[in-house]
């Protein structure tokens, strides 16, 4: 039992990746599933569906790998974070339809609380801010707002949980209600200095404790799956939320190193060790990873939008056919032209936390096509990351390692523009590795080691292999004169402006 499987449950599809004895990826299946836009900004996912797309990847790894579950070791999971599931714990059915962290319809509740002077509260005890963003407000606004869910949850009879939670339900037949830390760390409802549910907070969204799944370390016994489901029991022993998981597999294990991952958001990750930093610059405190009870922290930037603005040229603009073409489309724009485009589909992230702006382009002349708008959408990834690259600096100093470097991964980072430009307008070394899984990576990792088939921190950090180093090329005066145009197109789209 050299194997290791992960279960990688992120925001548009779920996928399942067989891992061999060396820890490089042997066989994948991979399914997409409905996104549901019932409102403006509201976002929704069948949590059933997610089960089944569970269901049906793992059993397609399996068959993929020519391999069965009496050969794994054990599974990791890794999932979209924040997403809310309640459920009803006799029936195992969801009570409504999971809210996605894209969400926005608790916009107001959070305002409200921010207006009443919790904030500094809830940054002090979570890390985090009053944005809807988090599963607190999401939480809340299920209790309120589907009949008879307060009442149950009162009386012990439904379940919350975040993805990992509801699939670790399904996966143990029923047997456990659990989560890990990094994964309780986004809920906005756990203390990550006190390592609990926190009290205080539980009351301020009215939530019940009953509802709460038990806190685990990231490497633990989550359970054993149901052998009916693949055939025989297959022990649970990793879990991380992914962006988590990704500074797991990029073995950024020393306080400073930092990575970054393109997703359909961006979501960077700074290990700061043992210190909790308390951000002055809008970016989020959070637990890296934890093991043996001790949590690693780090400072998150946030951003909604990365990947997705180039799904938005496919599918919105359909100035390109895949999202491969986008850097053809940016090679070819004319030089002369700025454009700045502010992807604010659902808001803004870290370090601005508007949740009411909306995306705009700047710039627009008679001679502007389809490229220089292809080429402001692939920079406007570099400008965002760019922002937190300061916030996070401003926070903590020595952001980036002594080598000031940015480790990146996830979809967007196939595009060597995209990365040199990243590169250029960061004015610091961007490491792409060799494996390009390390969300996944991360996970099996974790979970491999518990079952002892896979090495410790330091040989697997040793393991790390990188593919190429973009070094910074743009001049140190356009860097600066391109980030200040972009600073101005935010502060114009931001909807408190004037
Ligand atoms: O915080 C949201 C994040 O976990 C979603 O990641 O990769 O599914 O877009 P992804």
């Amino acid at each position: 039992m050299t194997q290791v499987l992960a279960i990688d449950q992120g925001t548009t599809s779920t996928r399942a990746i067989v891992f061999g004895a060396d820890h490089r990826p042997v066989a994948s299946a991979q399914q997409e599933f409905t996104q549901h836009f019932p409102a403006s900004g509201w976002v929704e996912h069948d949590a059933m569906e997610i089960w089944n797309t569970v269901l049906a990847t793992v059993r397609g790894a399996l068959e993929k790998a020519g391999t069965s579950a009496e050969k794994i070791a054990a599974i990791g999971i890794t999932n979209q974070r924040e997403t809310v599931v309640l459920w009803d714990r006799e029936t195992g059915e969801p009570v409504h339809k999971a809210i996605v962290w894209q969400d926005r319809r608790t916009a107001s509740m959070t305002a409200k609380l921010r207006e009443g002077g919790h904030e500094p509260m809830v940054q002090e005890k979570t890390g985090l801010l009053l944005d809807p963003y988090f599963s607190g407000s999401k939480l809340a606004w299920l209790l309120e707002n589907v009949d008879g869910a307060r009442e149950k949850a009162e009386a012990g009879k439904l379940a919350f949980g975040t993805i990992d939670s509801w699939l670790i339900w399904h996966l143990t037949g029923g047997q456990r209600h659990v989560t890990d830390a990094t994964n309780a760390a986004r809920t906005l409802l756990y203390n990550i200095r006190e390592g609990q549910w926190d009290d205080d907070i539980l009351r301020l969204f009215n939530i019940p404790r009953a509802l709460l799944p038990k806190v685990l370390d990231c490497g633990a016994e989550f359970g054993t799956t149901d052998p009916a489901l693949f055939g025989a029991g297959i022990a649970i022993l990793g879990v991380a939320g992914d962006q988590q998981a990704a500074t797991l597999g990029q073995a950024c294990f020393q306080p400073g190193m930092l990575k970054s991952t393109y997703g359909t958001g961006c979501f960077a990750l700074l290990n700061t060790g043992d210190t909790l930093v308390r951000s002055q610059n809008r970016m989020l405190g959070t637990i890296a990873y934890q093991f043996d009870g001790k949590p690693t922290y780090a400072l998150e930037g946030s951003i909604f939008v990365a990947g997705a603005v180039v799904q938005w040229l496919r599918d919105g603009l359909r100035c390109i056919d895949a999202a491969a073409d986008s850097q053809a489309l940016a090679e070819a724009a004319d030089p002369s032209q700025t454009i700045y485009l502010v992807p604010a589909f659902t808001g803004l992230g870290a370090p601005y936390w508007d949740p009411d702006c909306r995306g705009a382009i700047y710039g627009l002349t008679r001679n502007t096509g389809p490229q220089e708008i292809a080429r402001a959408a692939l920079e406007s990834v570099g400008f965002q990351t760019r922002d937190l690259w300061e916030a996070m600096e401003a926070d903590w100093q020595g952001a980036g390692g002594a080598e000031n470097v940015l480790r990146v991964d996830g979809g967007m980072t196939a595009s060597d523009w995209t990365m040199q430009f990243l590169a250029d307008i960061l004015g610091a070394d961007v490491d792409r590795p060799e494996v390009l899984e390390t969300t996944a990576l991360g996970v099996a990792w974790v979970a491999g080691m518990q079952a002892g088939v896979y090495p410790g921190f330091d040989a697997f950090a040793e393991d790390w292999a990188l593919e190429r180093t973009f070094k910074p090329k743009m001049d140190a005066d356009t860097r600066e004169a391109r980030y200040a145009g972009w600073k101005d197109a935010v502060s114009r789209t931001l909807s408190s402006r004037g």
